[in-house]
């Protein structure tokens, strides 16, 4: 298993739509491991493949809290179906966009079709953090980040601070 490093906004990489995956293989699998290190080092909750680089539908998750055990998830070729019309409001945020929470709307209940580590398909009802957290890493394999559901002027903001980081970061 390896740390990868992760990419953050604006790279254009993160704009790319990711690819279906044909077959959960062993390459996959350590890939997915890869992606799960990388993930709890940051530390976050979630990742999608292409915050590494990768583009492909692959996402891992996982929502337990500090003093639980780990509780790793992972979606391969997911598909949201019945997203619930009612929705919720989380505070979010991305390891592709640190130190940025905002705000996002989206639907409270979906369901989530996907392939799991072993490569069989799995339904999944999800609801709170769960479904915000899929949806969001969804959004990924779409090329979409969180701060898009946001007003143009607050995106523009927030773009505008993590360019300035970089050229800092770049320079030391
Ligand atoms: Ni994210």
């Amino acid at each position: 298993m390896a740390i990868r490093p992760i990419l953050t906004a604006p790279d254009p990489r993160l704009r790319e739509k990711s690819r279906p995956v044909d077959k959960v293989d062993d390459g996959l699998r350590a890939l997915m491991d890869d992606m799960l290190e990388t993930m709890y080092d940051a530390p976050g909750i979630g990742l999608a493949a292409i915050q590494i680089g990768e583009p492909i539908r692959v996402i891992v998750m996982d929502l337990a809290g500090e003093n639980e055990e780990a509780q790793p998830l992972y979606f391969v070729n997911p598909e949201i179906l019945d997203p619930s019309e009612e929705t919720s409001l989380y505070e979010e945020g991305c390891l592709s966009v640190p130190e940025f929470f905002e705000e996002v709307e989206r639907p409270a209940r979906c369901r989530v079709r996907y392939l799991d580590y072993a490569g069989n398909e799995q339904i999944l009802d999800a609801e709170g953090l769960l479904a915000t957290c899929i949806q969001h890493e969804m959004d990924h394999l779409e090329g979409v980040l969180f701060i898009d559901h946001l007003s143009r002027l607050k995106r523009d903001r927030i773009l505008r601070k993590l360019k300035k980081e970089q050229r800092f970061v770049a320079a030391e």
